[in-house]
């Protein structure tokens, strides 16, 4: 009786120290949780949108042992990256795929299964008939036990590494970004994770960027974001009113100029939050790789006048901006250059959010390249332990800074 009572005690605890404090809404520059107390996002990018639209590294890890590290470095948020041709696959194409069917098509089927019967046993709760969605709740669940949010990201159309001018996904109507799709998709991503105790938050699509190919796509300006991007918020907002909806900018997510201030977009048409029933669950996010930088006042400056402006004292729109996506190589000592050590000081000081690229130490595929190495990744190329023990003492000190700032 007296062991079974302490094992239950023992069982009891993670879920209360693990409170989860969901839904978010967004006060002024600040992201309150639901108790009322500032939550500013200190956390990781965790890739799911290349070819294989499985969340990486399970080859080699299992997902606890994975989400264990992120844990113990304190992160609070994960930004979880998914591509529209998933739900394509299951709206269209006769229902989700196997997570098996998914490794052989994308990497042939002995690599394919290979990898497939790598991630079964790391990750025993999977089979053949499991599928890609289920191992996005798998990974949400996990995240949930361990007291971590999920902010889900549309990073691609066609699943595949991200991004580039000419890849089919740079802007609407290029060759993969089909509009009606890409609504379609976010609105059963935003629906489905209603089941999720931790999702927060959903960005709409991550960097868009001028396509080569202007063939098909819309004019790049301003005007065509605003009556694109919009309209997919709302339809995210309704299948969900729940969770914050990021707006991301142009020239892959580097500028969000005309946002704060409410300038005119080139039709007249002007961002007014004033303007939205869901005003208090939009946020802006921002990236930045100013990696060869110098300078920290450039860096400073720059984030300033693209976006950031909008947490400051006068803007017309004033809203929460995460920095959604920073990083550097992890293979050298450029933790300890301008670019890293600047941001650190940035973000805390700002009181800003942020989810660093990137934890995969490696890709089931990248760019045609198979088992590819990722020296950006904070875990080494097995996913088994840090890659540079020193950057992830320097990340962490960027963590805790972070949640003290705003700490109430
Ligand atoms: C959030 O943090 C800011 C900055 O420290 C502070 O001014 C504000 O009062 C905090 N809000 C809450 C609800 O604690």
């Amino acid at each position: 009786m007296r062991l079974l009572s302490s094992f239950l005690c023992v069982a009891a605890l993670p879920s209360l120290l693990f409170a989860l404090n969901a839904p978010f809404h967004a006060s002024s520059s600040w992201i309150i949780d639901s108790t009322g107390a500032n939550f500013t996002y200190a956390g990781v990018n965790w890739p799911g949108a290349g070819e294989v639209m499985i969340p990486e590294g399970l080859q080699y890890q299992s997902i606890a042992s994975i989400v264990s590290k992120i844990k113990s470095i304190n992160m609070n948020v994960v930004r979880l990256t998914f591509a529209i041709e998933m739900i394509d696959d299951i709206k269209d194409n006769g229902g989700d795929v196997s997570i098996q069917k998914a490794f052989t098509k994308a990497l042939g089927s002995t690599n394919g299964e290979k990898v497939f019967q790598q991630v079964i046993k790391n990750n025993p709760q999977f089979s053949t008939s499991t599928t890609r969605l289920q191992v996005f709740d798998a990974i949400a669940a996990e995240l949930g036990k361990q007291g971590i949010y999920v902010h889900l990201d549309n990073h691609m159309s066609k699943g595949a590494w991200c991004c580039s001018t000419n890849d089919g996904n740079a802007w609407f109507g290029d060759t993969y970004f089909n509009v009606d799709k890409w609504k379609r998709g976010l609105q059963f991503m935003a629906d489905h994770g209603k089941a999720w105790s931790n999702l927060v938050s959903i960005g709409l699509r991550n960097e868009f960027r001028k396509p080569d190919n202007t063939g098909s796509s819309l004019a790049y300006d301003w005007a065509t974001w605003y009556a694109q991007v919009m309209p997919a918020a709302e339809i995210v907002n309704k299948a969900n009113p729940n969770i914050l909806i990021f707006l991301s900018g142009l020239d892959f997510d580097t500028k969000l100029t005309p946002i704060p201030t409410a300038d005119d977009l080139g039709n007249g048409k002007k961002f007014r939050l004033t303007d939205y029933t869901y005003a208090n669950k939009l946020v802006l996010e921002l990236h930045n790789y100013q990696t060869s930088a110098t300078n920290c006042g450039d860096i400073e400056g720059g984030l300033w006048n693209n976006g950031f402006r909008a947490t400051g004292q006068t803007p017309v729109n004033k809203m929460p901006v995460v920095l959604t996506e920073f990083g550097f190589t992890q293979a050298d000592n450029s933790y300890t250059k301008t670019y890293a050590t600047c941001l650190k000081k940035l973000m805390p000081q700002w009181k800003t959010g942020w989810t660093v690229w990137v934890i995969s130490g490696s890709y089931y595929i990248r760019s045609g390249t198979q088992d590819y190495e990722e020296s950006w990744g904070l875990l080494n190329h097995q996913w088994s332990d840090w890659r540079n023990a020193n950057a992830i003492t320097a990340l962490k000190g960027m963590v805790d800074a972070t949640l003290a700032a705003t700490a109430s």
